[in-house]
């Protein structure tokens, strides 16, 4: 059973074409171990986000609560909305699984690559301007502006986001799922750490050579500024290369994280769920199971689902396929229903 494997690992990615239903998996995913006692953090790190939409609550760049088991008043345990930033005991407790009997919960958050840039422009903007002359800052200020647009630069900030609530997730949460933007882009954030931790080292195999002739500089009388402004920099590099590196560890351990990849059953998205597939299997990404989500009831349009179980059975990707119907309202807890019983 598809909740059973999701249950054994601490990281999910959830994804798939657009428009299958992988928010709405990933909700009902997260929602099922919940009920289950585990303290789940869903992310949803596509643009278009829709999280707060499904579960009809305001979901930001910051933490927010959207379920709990132990809320008092409400027949689902739902809570409405609070700000969950800072962990309580109870919370911290999460990271423990031997800490005794404890409340399932939900949290969400939605990333927002433009106030992440927003922060880090400040951040380097502040920087130049106590380092550079001040004839200089108004060309720096132009340079920064043009980087807030230039190719990458989102894609770089959601990573660096993704990373960082990754680590903290792990932290704090039984369970962190992953609700991605579709296949092809969640493919590429998926392989980038790599790229980055590359260029990370690039850096700081520069920097240590620049550091080296500091201290040589400094030996011969110089002044130490410039040793000390690098040492600051690499000590940034450095934590973020420890961050990139925990991220591809966790996301290529097979034991910690698993994909599962939702699809319609019709002829285009099935072939594009091979590709996905194969993609996966290339970066040591491992396949959890496959949801056929809103699959036609078997018993109202049976010609139908006939043939949407026939390219079902033509994909054999060497993991379980999960089946869901179409269901109408309230689709979360019914989803949920469909999950648990495999
Ligand atoms: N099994 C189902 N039965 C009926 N409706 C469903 C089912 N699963 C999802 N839906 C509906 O389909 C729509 C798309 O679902 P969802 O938002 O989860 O897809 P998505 O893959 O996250 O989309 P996007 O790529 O735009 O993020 C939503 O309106 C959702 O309520
Ligand atoms: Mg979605």
């Amino acid at each position: 059973m598809l909740l059973n494997d999701v249950s054994a690992r601490r990281v999910v990615f959830v994804g798939g074409k657009g428009g299958v239903g992988k928010t709405s998996i990933a909700s009902s995913l997260a929602l099922a171990r919940a009920r289950q006692g585990a303290r789940v953090l869903v992310v949803s790190t596509d643009p278009a986000h829709n999280l707060g939409h499904l579960w009809e609550l305001a979901v930001g760049d910051d933490v927010t609560a959207l379920w709990s088991a132990s809320e008092a008043g409400h027949p689902d345990g739902r809570t409405r909305g609070g700000s969950a930033d800072e962990p309580d005991d109870a919370r911290a407790a999460g990271s423990n699984p031997d800490a005794g009997p404890r409340a399932g919960l939900v949290d969400g958050v939605e990333i927002d690559p433009a106030r992440t840039v927003d922060e880090h422009l400040r951040a380097v903007r502040g920087t130049m301007q106590r380092l550079l002359p001040e004839r200089l800052h108004r060309a720096a200020r132009e340079h920064l502006e043009s980087a807030r647009d230039a190719p990458g630069t989102h894609e770089s900030a959601v990573l660096e986001r993704v990373a960082e609530t990754l680590e903290t997730g792990l932290d704090r949460y039984d369970l962190v799922v992953f609700d991605t933007a579709p296949s092809g882009h969640t493919l590429h954030l998926l392989a980038m750490p790599d790229r980055m931790t590359g260029w990370t080292e690039t850096l700081l195999t520069n920097r240590d050579r620049s550091e080296r002739y500091a201290v040589a500089y400094g030996a011969l009388g110089g002044t130490k500024d410039t040793s000390d402004r690098d040492a600051e920099l690499r000590r940034v590099l450095l934590k973020r290369r420890a961050r990139f590196a925990l991220m591809r560890d966790a996301i290529t351990d097979p034991e910690r994280t698993g994909f599962v990849l939702v699809t319609v059953a019709e002829p285009m998205p099935i072939a594009e769920s091979r590709d996905v597939a194969a993609q996966l299997d290339a970066l040591g990404v491992g396949l959890l199971g496959v949801v056929a989500n809103r699959l036609s009831p078997a018993d109202l349009l049976s010609a139908r689902r006939e043939r949407e179980d026939e390219q079902l059975a033509s994909l054999d990707l060497g993991a379980p396929i999960t089946r869901v119907e179409l269901i109408g309202l309230p689709a979360l807890r019914r989803l949920a229903d469909a999950l648990a019983a495999g």
